[in-house]
């Protein structure tokens, strides 16, 4: 085990100070956990964040830059430290902590702490990617999304956390921008007291940064990053709800105003997430959509529908007969990141292609007379989605990972959605919430109305939980994960579902 280390030295604008000043009483530093993400064959980003105070502006620290060792392990005694350094941790950047270690051995399990102001963080599992070249018969991954905190508790993280997993998909809402009352919105029996800035919706830095300083105290949360190593990208709640691009879900506030607020929200989505440092955003501008490769068994895509976006057709929210969603300039992904992605799909030589991405790309009507659709989701951008699935039918093995709407669907993907006798050219699991919507129930006549209306979907359910999925050589697995409950703690996790596909005959089918 290591040693408890010497107190260290504060540093001020880089320069240590020396003699006989002593360090500061700060407090553990390591409330918010410790995180890994982005795996490679070779490396792997570790993270954390000082904040001994977390719920305070600048978690309760000076504004110095603070040193920080890590260490990544072969073992959870250390006993075999394979890498070790010192990074800072600036207060120009929330006291965060990036590691972007390198030299690592492909598709195995490693350790890793932190190590600051006298105290040893929490340690943490990851696991880098396959070799490139590598032919492994399986990739495990579970898709999460909208931890809503208010809504509920984490127990399914907890659940999730046990098992055995190699990579986690966050597909965003990692935080919701809205205003949280003193004791934590729904957390029914919780103690908690909140101060009273987190009754402002987040719009500046420091609030955004509380604001996943709450977060991520939750200790389920924290177990399931120090578990896996996490691929994230982010939805609309990182920032605001259903804006587009530069527009704000407000018609009223001006593109540069709101361009202010999301250059905030993303430099704080940046500080508290494991992405490595190309990565840092400019002003309003992050480059987020990215490529993971696990040998030649599965690429994934990560994209961001978010940034790049046109505008929600006709008004946004659910609408009937909107033609404007067809129009063909309308994008989703915009030029530069579609054209990424058709190019990198089309030539693609893995067995599988997983789009890890934000929004129901299934079309979804809504039934009724009116049987509306939603202009957020794909439904409003179908030049984009038909782009991808006319590709899909040439590229055998794509699987399409979704968040946002905070139920389970399970929809096999066609070009037209209205030739239901036509065959599947891909497959799209959508997995619920964390704890958005609170308790949810596996049916409401909203569900039963989709799933008459929708007979490309083969599941529709509204618990909340995860989607735990297997790709083998030839066949998909998925495992809907669902919960008893998330208002109150103690929820208990089962099956609601499970489905196979083929790679080259593509179809839900209940397994
Ligand atoms: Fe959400």
């Amino acid at each position: 085990m290591l040693r408890m280390p010497r107190r260290r030295l504060f540093t001020l604008g880089g320069a240590a100070l020396i003699g006989t000043l002593p360090a500061p009483r700060i407090g553990d530093p390591f409330t918010l956990g410790v995180a890994s993400g982005d795996p490679l064959p070779e490396g792997v980003v570790l993270w954390t964040r000082l904040a001994p105070r977390p719920l305070e502006p600048s978690g309760g620290l000076p504004p110095v830059t603070i040193p920080v060792d890590w260490q990544v392990a072969t073992d959870d005694g250390f006993t075999r430290v394979i890498r070790r350094g010192t990074t800072t941790a600036s207060p120009g950047y929330g006291h965060a902590v990036h590691v972007d270690v390198q030299g690592l051995q492909p598709g195995r399990d490693y350790f890793y702490r932190f190590r600051s102001q006298g105290h040893l963080s929490p340690i943490g599992r990851t696991r880098t990617a396959p070799a490139k070249a590598a032919s492994p018969d399986s990739l495990r991954f579970a898709i999460a999304s909208c931890q809503a905190y208010t809504d509920g508790y984490y127990d399914a993280w907890r659940h999730l956390a046990s098992e055995e997993l190699d990579v986690v998909f966050f597909l965003g809402d990692y935080i919701y921008e809205g205003a949280i009352n003193s004791v934590g919105g729904n957390r029914m029996d919780s103690a908690l007291r909140l101060p009273d800035t987190y009754e402002l919706e987040t719009d500046t830095l420091d609030l955004y940064r509380m604001r996943y300083a709450l977060y991520r105290t939750d200790p389920d949360l924290q177990a399931a990053h120090a578990a896996f190593p996490w691929v994230l990208t982010w939805d609309d709640h990182e920032v605001q709800d259903n804006y587009a691009d530069g527009v704000s879900r407000f018609t009223t506030v001006p593109e540069q105003d709101f361009l202010v607020r999301r250059a905030n929200a993303y430099r704080a989505y940046w500080e508290n997430q494991p992405l490595r440092p190309p990565r840092q955003p400019a002003g309003p501008d992050m480059s987020l959509y990215r490529r993971f490769r696990f040998g030649d068994l599965a690429h994934a895509y990560v994209l961001d529908t978010r940034q790049y976006r046109t505008d929600q057709a006709c008004g946004d929210n659910l609408r009937a007969g909107c033609e404007d969603r067809n129009d063909p300039d309308r994008t989703l992904l915009g030029a530069e990141q579609r054209d990424w992605l058709l190019g990198k799909i089309g030539r693609s030589e893995a067995r599988w292609n997983i789009l890890a991405q934000q929004i129901m790309m299934a079309e979804c009507r809504y039934g009724g007379p009116a049987n509306r659709l939603d202009m957020d989701k794909w439904d409003g951008y179908t030049a984009d989605r038909r782009r991808i699935l006319e590709t899909a039918t040439r590229t055998p093995g794509t699987v399409v990972i979704s968040g946002d709407i905070h139920y389970n669907y399970a929809a096999d993907l066609r070009v037209k959605f209205d030739r239901p006798e036509t065959p599947a050219v891909a497959v799209e699991l959508v997995g619920t919430s964390i704890s958005s919507g609170g308790d949810g129930s596996d049916s409401t006549p909203q569900l039963d109305m989709q799933r008459r209306y929708n007979p490309h979907l083969r599941l529709a359910n509204g618990q909340r939980g995860y989607v735990r999925c297997e790709l083998g050589r030839d066949s998909l697995r998925a495992d809907y994960r669902v919960m008893s409950q998330v208002t109150r703690r103690g929820g208990e996790i089962s099956t609601r579902a499970s489905f196979v596909s083929e790679r080259v005959r593509p179809g839900l089918v209940t397994a």
